[in-house]
């Protein structure tokens, strides 16, 4: 695994750097992960070699853009196993990939009463959404309550569950604890009642399997720099069913077929979702990610980064005033821990200093903070790239905030 890591590591040319003075130990990866040269390599060769606008051009530039486009499409609705690539749409990120279902689907069809469940570890982006759409239409959201380790109370949401509830919303991984959230068991439950279920899927390709059809959901959001790929592009994955019953979300064009003053008739899937310019480069990206992850040892990868977090939760275990925040079974690799001895904020900082980047702060997690009764945590994330020997700096790092502090 060491030859194999340090090859791994090679390929990520931000990680070879100093901060304040120390080795950078990049440990929020949560908040984002850093791209490695295949991803690099594809944006820039597609600015260099192929940038033209897609699905508009009769020239060779644009065909090439519009193949590689359509390519990367393919790619992903692989990656999770779609039915049909036209399933995929292409948004700016997880969080419009939310909006979109919320909007598109949440406006055309709930009705005043109707019941949005959501988890109560949602993140913002898959909270406010819905209150938006609550608000124009009279549905009503009720959080799922959660276990003390952070995992979903099922019986809860066993007994929530009725001909009222149209959609339940989870998260596959939770960004702020780690859970890995049981969704085939979720789907089925919501099935029971013919709500829909949309997961937010913001931390997964990197992170846990993911097969859209086996899984059973209706949507799935993704996020591309979460992934190993850019920032500013994400997908959704809709039912084509769905997709196709649903108004657009958003007008320009490539999403119509024709325009007058009179009317206007829209586009096939994906492109009635997808008006104006995409981020062709950042699509392209994804993709490229995805072959990336895709080309790695995965039982290999799962390993190493089980190992990781066992060797994390043990070390900051040990170290008196330290309490881990989300206790579930299955985690992926995220840490979230309080002290007795310093504020979140202040661990981050001290951190910074011994060259180690976490996020500190309620992760756009407000509610479950809340449920936690703590403004925050400071949270530890690793990637395939990361080490023994970054866990070992992390906690030296925090006896050294205890020193200062305690
Ligand atoms: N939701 C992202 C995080 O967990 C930004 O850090």
């Amino acid at each position: 695994m060491t030859a194999l890591l340090d090859a791994l590591r090679d390929q990520f040319p931000v990680l070879d750097q100093t901060v304040h003075g120390k080795r950078l130990v990049y440990l929020d990866n949560a908040a984002t992960v850093q791209r490695p040269l295949p991803v690099l390599h594809a944006m820039d060769t597609f600015y260099r070699e192929s940038n033209a606008n897609v699905h508009r051009g009769v020239h060779l530039l644009s065909q090439r853009a519009t193949d590689q486009f359509e390519a990367a499409r393919v790619t992903i609705s692989r990656f999770i196993n779609a039915r049909f690539s036209h399933e995929i749409i292409f948004t700016k990120g997880c969080t419009e990939a939310i909006n979109l279902v919320a909007h598109s689907w949440g406006g055309a069809n709930l009705r005043p009463g109707d019941e949005v469940l959501l988890s109560h570890g949602e993140h913002h982006a898959n909270i406010v959404p819905w209150q938006l759409i609550a608000e124009r239409t009279g549905a009503v959201i009720r959080p799922i309550p959660l276990h003390d380790s952070g995992e979903l109370d099922l019986e809860a949401l066993r007994a929530m569950l009725s001909d009222r509830v149209k959609l339940v919303g989870v998260k596959h991984v939770c960004n702020a604890l780690g859970t890995i959230h049981p969704i085939e068991e979720i789907v089925r439950m919501a099935k029971s009642v013919g709500a829909l279920v949309l997961v937010d899927g913001a931390q997964s390709l990197a992170n846990v399997d993911v097969d859209v059809q086996a899984l059973g959901v209706d949507f799935y959001s993704m996020s591309g720099h979460k992934a190993y790929g850019p920032m500013g592009v994400g997908a959704l994955y809709g039912r084509e069913e769905l997709l196709n019953a649903m108004p657009p979300y958003q007008g320009g064009g490539d999403m119509i077929r024709t325009v007058s003053f009179e009317k206007t008739t829209f586009n096939d899937l994906p492109n009635k979702f997808e008006p104006g310019t995409p981020n062709v480069a950042g699509v392209i990206g994804l993709a490229a990610a995805l072959d990336w992850v895709a080309g790695l040892d995965s039982a290999s990868i799962k390993a190493h980064k089980q190992s990781l977090l066992d060797h994390a939760t043990e070390e900051l275990n040990r170290i008196e005033g330290v309490k881990i925040i989300g206790t579930a079974a299955q985690k992926a690799p995220v840490v979230s821990f309080v002290t007795d001895f310093a504020h979140p904020h202040d661990l981050g900082t001290i951190f910074d200093q011994h060259g180690v980047a976490i996020r500190a702060g309620h992760h756009c997690c407000m509610p479950l903070m809340k449920r936690f009764g703590v403004p925050g945590t400071a949270r530890a994330s690793f990637a395939v790239y990361n080490t023994n020997q970054d866990i070992i700096v992390l906690i030296e790092a925090l006896r050294a905030a205890r020193e200062i502090f305690a």
